[in-house]
């Protein structure tokens, strides 16, 4: 018997918004509903992807245009979803990833004022019709994430912007969320366990 093809959920937001933890409880309910679950990451998940990431996060490439940028973001996912999530969806493993194109529309589209139009073209040439099955964009005001993020580790290259940059990144996120009934919004801001019921509720939904 053939697997079912698995579903492709992608979790967005600014820095700070607690991607992680709530990443790792998207993981276990998905594996607690009986399916294996791949977890990746943008830019990044495969070794090449990950080489990309390095020189993108890289605050000595402080000169590195917004084309440039955006060029590298979708190098990386070209490999990453020829090398590792079509390959895991068919097999029908879920695939849960830390950001996603959606980041490209957020931050070169809207916070390098590159517009969505550069990133709609590479979108559909380096991915054709493939989407995410499901968006969570956790969603936080720009102070309140940005202090959570730069306070344990050193800032890299993006969290080193000014916070119009992000409060650029949040409104095209949020422009990205009413374009379609894929993406769920989700307020970052109530406690940890707030935002685990309402990511709980969401997933018995899309896991039914
Ligand atoms: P990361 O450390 O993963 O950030 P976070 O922990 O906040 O997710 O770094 C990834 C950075 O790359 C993040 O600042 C957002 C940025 N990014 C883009 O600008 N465009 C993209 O398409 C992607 C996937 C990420």
């Amino acid at each position: 018997m053939t697997e079912a093809r698995g579903k492709f959920i992608t979790v967005e937001g600014v820095e700070g918004v607690g991607k992680s933890t709530n990443i790792s409880l998207i993981a276990e309910l998905i594996r607690e509903a009986g399916h294996e679950v791949v977890l990746t990451r943008e830019p990044g998940g495969t070794q090449l992807a990950e080489r990309v990431r390095d020189i993108l996060l890289d605050k000595a490439e402080h000169g590195m245009t917004p084309m440039a940028e955006l060029l590298l973001m979708f190098a990386s996912r070209a490999q990453h979803v020829e090398e590792l999530i079509q390959p895991a969806l068919e097999q029908g493993k879920w695939v849960v990833c830390d950001r996603f194109t959606d980041s490209s529309y957020a931050y070169q589209g809207g916070g390098r004022d590159m517009g969505d139009e550069p990133v709609s073209a590479l979108e559909e040439l380096t991915l054709g019709e493939f989407r995410p099955d499901l968006t969570l964009i956790l969603d936080l005001d720009v102070a309140t994430g940005l202090g959570r993020a730069t306070a344990t580790t050193e800032a890299d290259r993006f969290e080193s912007e000014a916070q119009e940059f992000f409060e650029k990144v949040r409104a095209a996120f949020h422009r990205r969320a009413a374009s379609s009934d894929r993406y769920r919004v989700i307020d970052a801001s109530g406690t940890l366990e707030e935002v685990q019921t309402e990511i709980r509720a969401l997933m018995s939904e899309v896991l039914r």
